[in-house]
């Protein structure tokens, strides 16, 4: 059975589309496809359809992701299909947790910190890029390269070992 993946910030125009593509390229690259299906969304529907921003594209470019998702909000139905939705910050965990139709539902919602810390301890949630320069952007991208690894990590040794 596939394990299913949602990443999850506000505008799903930097962070989780960076994560989708970044994680999806793991997958990819180890040759795990069968295995995994990613996606993300946003708990802000204001950029729907849009592609990620053209910062976070640049950005996500050189390191080897070319990035297009097209920005869509979180449903109901996202809560039955996926069997782990990660939040950026703590913002979008509270939200996650207010859309959530059940309590059931709402167990499959965890922190993407929660996979960063190893590698950024200082950090207690990915920060929202938006208005900061090229650095926010960066910032970000490491973030998710290291966590995207470790849930990767966690995720095989659950499949192999659990
Ligand atoms: P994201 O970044 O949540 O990482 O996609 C943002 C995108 C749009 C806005 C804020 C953050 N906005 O205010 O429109």
């Amino acid at each position: 059975m596939k394990q299913r993946i949602l990443f999850v910030c506000l505008g799903n125009i930097c962070r989780s589309p960076a994560a989708d593509g970044i994680m999806q390229a793991l997958i990819e690259r180890a040759g795990l496809e069968e295995f995994y299906e990613v996606d993300s969304a946003g708990t802000y529907s204001g950029h729907r359809g849009e592609l990620p921003d053209p910062r976070m594209r640049r950005a996500a470019e050189p390191r080897g992701y070319h990035l297009n998702h097209r920005s869509r909000p979180v449903t109901e139905e996202d809560f039955e299909r996926f069997d782990l939705i990660l939040a950026m910050d703590d913002n979008n965990y509270e939200n996650l947790h207010r859309l959530a139709p059940s309590r059931k539902a709402s167990e499959r919602i965890f922190r993407m910190v929660e996979f960063t810390r190893e590698s950024h301890p200082d950090r207690y949630y990915v920060p929202d890029p938006y208005y900061e320069g090229r650095e926010g952007f960066e910032l970000v991208l490491d973030m998710l390269e290291a966590g995207c690894a470790t849930l990767l990590n966690y995720l095989e040794d659950q499949r192999n070992n659990g």
